[in-house]
């Protein structure tokens, strides 16, 4: 009987650890994990074109400094901010970003307005890839 309850126990931890997971996710993300999931988007989805060594704004969107310098990015206030504008421009004919492919995902468009939002705190990038 020992062995099974503590069989019981033992399944229990990964169920209580992701319940825990589920809440943080769901709940307040530091402004570590939105920096770095911002800096996922724009790596994934904005890189190609403004990514270092490319025409486009130079690396701009790689570089938080850049973006708030060039004032596309007005910390605290997305509704100033220009990223945010051309991330939810929905036409097409638009200035939408990016221009081509998919337009960004409204989880991913969240993200990016959390982030302004939380006064677009900086992302650590491993020095070898900048
Ligand atoms: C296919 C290439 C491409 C991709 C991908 C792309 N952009 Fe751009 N982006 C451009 C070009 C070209 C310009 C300059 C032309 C313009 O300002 O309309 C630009 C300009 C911008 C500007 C400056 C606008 C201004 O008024 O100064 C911002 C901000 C921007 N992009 C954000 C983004 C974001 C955020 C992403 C990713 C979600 C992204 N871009 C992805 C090509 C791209």
């Amino acid at each position: 009987m020992a062995r099974t309850a503590k069989f019981l126990a033992l399944l229990m931890i990964p169920l209580v650890s992701s319940l825990i997971r589920f809440h943080a996710n769901g709940a307040e993300q530091s402004d570590a994990e939105i920096a770095q999931a911002a800096f996922a988007i724009f790596s994934a989805r904005c890189q190609k074109c403004h990514g270092p060594g490319e025409s486009n704004s130079a690396d701009m969107l790689l570089d938080r400094e850049a973006m708030v310098g060039a004032k596309k990015v007005i910390p605290g206030k997305p509704d100033e901010s220009v990223l945010y504008e051309l991330a939810r421009e929905t036409d097409p004919a638009g200035r939408r970003m990016p221009p081509v492919g998919d337009p960004l995902k409204s989880e991913e468009i969240a993200v990016i307005k959390k982030w302004i939002e939380r006064g677009a705190p900086n992302w650590e990038i491993p020095k070898a890839d900048r």
